[in-house]
């Protein structure tokens, strides 16, 4: 979107270059899917020529993000107030499991730890199954769209303030805005259940497990299509406005001037038998036939689709949203593309940086050191992994 990324990394590397590797010796797709557009510097922060060269990224650079275990920053010899006496207008972003004060500031977390102590799990699964997580990554990537909306907001900021300041974002409180409509549940169910769930909720005081539910004023759940296959279901919401036309559809007159389900509080009561009786409809249809059916009459309603569904999809493939880039070492590989279009600066999905790519051009474009000084930085260890210590 027009910046220029430089990932900092240890002299070994980002450690998820190696992680769950498909092709021996390439970056995993682990890496290479989350890191496009980047370019890499690799410096060593424990040794003093190295920590000159982050001085000195730290005074070119708008904003340092860092997503360290807890005081790992502050070890290194980098607390907030040391970047800013490094550069006032610097912005200094910090993920963190449970971010630098409360009881958990020393604990370290990853994404299914924080939707566990977020409210994802807890309200995720079936009312009788065990707490599940969800499969979109709402404690990584999340979390990192949180920040960015911060760094975004202090940039801004910076526009009238002239100075940088310290965005924070714990995994855990981007899970729980995430969950703002579950915390919504939760305070409602002081005045009495909560009539659009599918389970009983009746004298509860935590928010249950409730399956597929909608979620919303409205009713909603995936139905069963024909195909008996894992992912052979549509998903509809049964919007108030669309029920007597769906009504006709499924059951004819007879249902739509059915009682008991006549209003929105009535199919709340009985959303059981009207679930059974839609779910029988569906059972004649695939999910795509089904899907082409309720369109007609203007219902909300999406089939699940695997990853293969959606990596060969028109829909991807028109919105660019599973782009092919070529790499050095590993070939050409597939990327989900660019979720946020922008009409005068699309974006072009380039492949992720090999490890230290490009230090030497980030040396000496953006830190201004010559040749001179980069070697004498580079016999100092600089750019090296410390010597192992004798066992
Ligand atoms: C993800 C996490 C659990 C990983 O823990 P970890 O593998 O122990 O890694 P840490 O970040 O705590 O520590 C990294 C070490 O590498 C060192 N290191 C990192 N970059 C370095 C560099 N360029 N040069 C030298 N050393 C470097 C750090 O100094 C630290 O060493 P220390 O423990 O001696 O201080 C932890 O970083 C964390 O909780 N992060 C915040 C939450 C988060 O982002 N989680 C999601 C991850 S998917």
């Amino acid at each position: 979107m027009g910046a220029d990324v430089i990932k900092f990394e240890p002299p070994t590397g980002d450690i998820t270059r190696s992680q769950l590797r498909d092709i021996p010796d390439a970056d995993s797709l682990y890496f290479t899917m989350l890191n496009c557009n980047k370019r890499s510097i690799t410096v060593n922060m424990k040794n003093p020529e190295g920590k000159k060269v982050f001085e000195e990224l730290v005074k070119k650079c708008d904003v340092v993000m860092e997503n360290f275990g807890p005081g790992v920053l502050d070890r290194l010899g980098y607390p907030w107030e040391k970047i800013q006496e490094l550069n006032p207008r610097c912005i200094l972003a910090s993920i963190k499991g449970f971010g630098s004060k409360g009881p958990f500031a020393n604990c370290k977390a990853y994404e299914n730890v924080a939707q566990a102590m977020g409210g994802a799990m807890s309200t995720t699964g079936l009312n009788d199954g065990p707490p599940l997580v969800t499969g979109a990554q709402i404690g990584d990537s999340g979390t990192g769209l949180h920040l960015a909306i911060g760094i975004l907001a202090a940039l801004y900021q910076r526009t009238h303030s002239n100075k940088g300041q310290f965005v924070e974002v714990a995994m855990v409180d981007g899970i729980m805005n995430l969950c703002r409509v579950k915390f919504r549940d939760h305070q409602r169910l002081a005045r009495g259940p909560l009539t659009e769930y599918s389970v009983p909720t009746e004298g509860l005081t935590e928010v249950p497990r409730a399956g597929n539910d909608s979620g919303g004023g409205q009713l909603g759940n995936a139905l069963k299509c024909k195909g008996g296959g894992l992912n052979d279901y549509l998903y509809i919401v049964v919007q108030e406005a669309i029920w007597p036309d769906l009504a006709k559809l499924v059951g004819g007159e007879e249902l739509a001037n059915d009682p008991r389900f006549a209003t929105i509080g009535e199919r709340r009561k009985n959303q059981k038998e009207m679930w059974k009786i839609l779910n029988d409809f569906a059972s004649k249809y695939t999910k795509w036939e089904l899907m082409e059916i309720f369109n007609k009459i203007d219902v909300p309603c999406g089939p699940v689709l695997s990853t293969k569904d959606l990596a060969e999809s028109e829909h991807a493939k028109v919105r660019e949203m599973w782009v092919e880039v070529d790499h050095p070492v590993r070939g050409k590989y597939f990327n989900v593309g660019m979720p946020i279009k922008l009409s005068d600066s699309p974006v072009e999905i380039k492949r992720s940086p090999l490890l230290g790519e490009h230090t030497e051009e980030i040396l000496r474009e953006v830190c201004g050191f010559d040749q001179a000084t980069i070697e004498s930085m580079k016999a100092a260890g600089a750019f090296s992994n410390p010597p192992k210590k004798a066992a």
